[in-house]
């Protein structure tokens, strides 16, 4: 009798989005730089430059395209919780990428709160409104979805750009680090 072989869970097709498209802003999309487009990340987007867009922000390490695919579809898996998108360019390469985390509370009837997190763009297409354009197409999710709010986290340098984009400072970051 044959040793019975590991069922592997069918990995998601490369380029099934994360989340629905009809969820990316249409005036986020006619805004964007003739060619380039803004859409939620797909497992694909490991070789068309998505790791190299968030070295701009910080330390990424070295992470395997199995480690990726993992983390992709951990994050699928999540449904309604992680809404990770990219504004790639005429060639298909990912040029920026912002993150909005849905987070369920009791409080506030129940509401939700949305985080977003890893805000960056490539350093030869700054300057271009891609910054403020992940952040409108952000917060355009985070309404579609019901959040009473959207919170963020940055640097004093970084206050300038979030305040363009109609936030304001409240309350004061704390963090343990492990
Ligand atoms: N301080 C003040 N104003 C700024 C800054 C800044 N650091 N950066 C941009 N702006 C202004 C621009 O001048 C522009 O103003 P305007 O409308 O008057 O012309 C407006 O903000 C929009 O700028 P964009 O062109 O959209 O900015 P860009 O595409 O360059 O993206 C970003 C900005 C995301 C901060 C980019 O510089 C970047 O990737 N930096 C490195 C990574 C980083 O620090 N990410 C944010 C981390 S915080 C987080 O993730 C929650």
């Amino acid at each position: 009798m044959s040793a019975p072989t590991a069922i592997s869970p069918t990995p998601i097709p490369p380029t099934t989005p994360l989340f629905p498209p009809s969820l990316i802003s249409p005036t986020v999309l006619a805004a964007l730089p003739e060619g380039y487009t803004c859409r939620p990340l797909q497992r694909a987007d490991y070789h068309a430059g998505f790791l190299d867009v968030l070295r701009v922000l910080t330390t990424v390490g070295d992470i395997s395209e199995r480690q990726w695919d993992e983390r992709v579809e951990w994050m699928a898996g999540r449904g309604d919780e992680y809404f990770l998108l990219v504004i790639v360019d005429g060639g298909g390469k990912v040029v920026g990428t912002g993150a909005l985390v849905v987070e369920r509370k009791f409080i506030h009837n129940l509401g939700l709160v949305g985080h977003i997190e890893d805000i960056a763009v490539a350093k030869d297409q700054q300057g271009k409104k891609l910054g403020l354009r992940v952040i409108q197409a952000l917060d355009y999710v985070a309404e579609k979805v019901g959040c009473y709010k959207t919170i963020l986290d940055c640097s004093e340098a970084n206050e300038g750009f979030y305040v363009k984009c109609g936030f304001k400072r409240a309350g004061l970051e704390m963090a343990h680090y492990y």
